[in-house]
């Protein structure tokens, strides 16, 4: 059976200020991510690669405030640039995604400014637009995602306006035809030019209640939640995820399986019901290629929750649906500052040999720490406007390349990068960890030298298996073989029944070959096994 490319690709995330600065100007690229592309296809052996936003932008959030669709920041470099990098990626077979800010725009982006210009423009009704209460207040009860109302009243039209994150980030109304075809036009000319697919961004947001009710307060959460501060006093029943939602993705799906090449779309839906959470897959697999999987993110560590929630997943996808698994992002903390450094090796093992399309993070494989950014160099601007919220600036630091002053990020004797590089992360280099045995960036290598080598990682089927204690086991089978994964997440030895077999990988890359019956796990480690017969 063949698999389209998504199915088995391991997908790396790249947020461009972030990865390679080529100009000397203290944020990263397009053109830096180029002169680092044989990294990623080579050296780290990635299949696709997917870019956060490198749209024009004033930057509010960092580009996720778009005000033009169709071109590159200067701050990034030019369609040019953007070809090139395009071109080179699939000289080497490396595929590439972009990210698609449907839900909002910038506010300076000229379909707001033509929308907020009076009330018949247009494109008035091309964003959300209501009128106040009686009293003047906002039409109801609806949150930011990043702090306060998500209602900014604008004084030229005597109108509020929604905005469900920054108020610099007006939402858009997706009941309007018309926007949905601009999208769509969108779409296709980045398709025009190439690209192999989208990530869309909140893709669940898309569609809100079209009564426009009151949410109704929030019941209190279990302790896998993270908090979000006053937003998580609502129960978000009407601001996001409408069912209409998903016509929008079937349509979209049309629009990309009308393309040669298997265009493929992930959408960014924070949604934990799982079986709402898997209606973004489409009634008959007709929606999006996947919805993220974000259920680990904030997982408490442990084996039998790790299981427990892995199984959930696997289960919840629907039949010939493909999962996907996702343990760090620009918006969570460094997996590292989340579990600890030993925790985070198992945790790569984990990704990169379960069911599913994984999506690894840029730094994770070098095991990055969570940087503590003094608050006056924050530049987040949820932390800044909800200081109850940790600032995402920690995991968006530069990507150290080398030990020199500017790690490599910038060219010598450029600019301060835009958030620090640490001594801490100038030791993690990637030219250190290459010349590291044993290092993260060896594992990781490893593993996915693995995952290319073994059918049966890539694309067999998942069964997890009772053992020891604090131990996640599973096997992995296909047509080729079969191997078992177990994974300690204890901090003391444990031994499985693993019967004979061959060790492929452990997580400390010091043994590989037979073993007679039992399986000893040192604390904090993974290891891969081809079971005998
Ligand atoms: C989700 C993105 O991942 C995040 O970085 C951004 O701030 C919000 N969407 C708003 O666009």
């Amino acid at each position: 059976m063949t698999h389209p490319w998504w199915q088995t690709a391991v997908v790396y995330q790249i947020y461009p200020r972030s990865f390679a600065d080529s100009d000397g100007d203290g944020i990263g690229d397009l053109a830096g991510i180029l002169e680092r592309i044989d990294y990623l296809s080579d050296t780290l052996g990635v299949d696709a690669v997917w870019l956060s936003p490198f749209y024009p932008s004033p930057m509010a959030d960092f580009g996720y405030d778009v005000s033009d669709y169709c071109d590159v920041d200067p701050i990034f470099g030019t369609l040019d640039d953007f070809d090139r990098l395009l071109a080179a990626a699939h000289e080497r077979g490396l595929r590439i995604i972009i990210d698609l800010v449907p839900n909002h725009t910038s506010d300076r982006h000229p379909w707001f400014l033509e929308s907020r210009s009076s009330r018949d423009n247009p494109k008035r009704d091309w964003y959300v637009w209501r009128d106040p209460l009686a009293d003047g207040s906002p039409p109801n009860n609806w949150l930011s995602a990043f702090g306060g109302a998500a209602w900014e009243f604008d004084e030229t039209t005597g109108q509020y306006y929604l905005h469900s994150f920054l108020k610099s980030q007006p939402d858009l109304n997706w009941r309007n035809p018309a926007v949905k075809e601009a999208v769509f036009d969108v779409v296709r000319f980045w398709l025009d030019r190439g690209v192999d697919g989208f990530r869309l961004d909140v893709a669940h947001f898309i569609m809100k209640d079209p009564e426009f009710r009151d949410n109704p307060p929030a019941p209190s959460f279990g302790e896998d939640f993270k908090s979000m501060g006053e937003y998580d006093t609502q129960l978000h029943l009407y601001d996001k995820g409408h069912p209409d939602v998903h016509r929008v993705f079937r349509d979209l799906r049309s629009l990309l399986d009308s393309y040669e090449g298997d265009r493929f779309s992930v959408g960014e839906v924070h949604v934990f019901d799982l079986d709402e959470w898997a209606k973004y897959y489409g009634e008959n697999l007709d929606g999006l290629h996947m919805p993220f999987n974000f259920t680990l993110v904030w997982a408490p560590w442990g084996a039998e929750r790790f299981r427990h929630l892995v199984d959930a997943v696997d289960g919840a996808v629907p039949e010939g649906g493909w999962p996907n698994y996702v343990l760090g992002n620009h918006d969570e903390r460094r997996l590292v500052g989340r579990y600890g450094p030993k925790q985070a090796r198992v945790a790569a093992m984990l990704l990169l040999t379960l069911r599913g399309a994984p999506t690894i993070y840029y730094g994770e494989e070098l095991g990055l720490t969570q940087v503590d950014i003094p608050r006056h160099q924050q530049q987040d601007p949820w932390a800044l406007q909800e200081p109850a919220v940790e600032s995402r600036d920690g995991c968006r630091t530069p990507m150290p390349w080398d030990g020199s002053p500017t790690a490599g990020f910038s060219p010598p004797g450029s600019s301060d990068p835009w958030l620090p590089v640490t001594d801490e992360h100038r030791a993690m280099s990637v030219e250190a960890q290459l010349a590291e045995d044993g290092s993260m960036l060896q594992l990781y290598r490893s593993l996915l030298r693995l995952r290319r080598s073994r059918p049966e990682l890539q694309v067999g089927d998942y069964r997890s298996l009772d053992t020891a204690e604090g131990v996640f086991a599973y096997e992995r089978w296909g047509e080729d073989g079969r191997v078992l994964v177990a994974l300690n997440f204890s901090d003391e030895e444990r031994v499985v029944a693993s019967g004979s077999g061959e060790v492929l990988l452990s997580t400390a890359l010091d043994r590989s070959g037979p073993i007679n019956e039992r399986l000893i796990l040192r604390p904090h480690e993974g290891v891969v096994l081809a079971p005998a017969g």
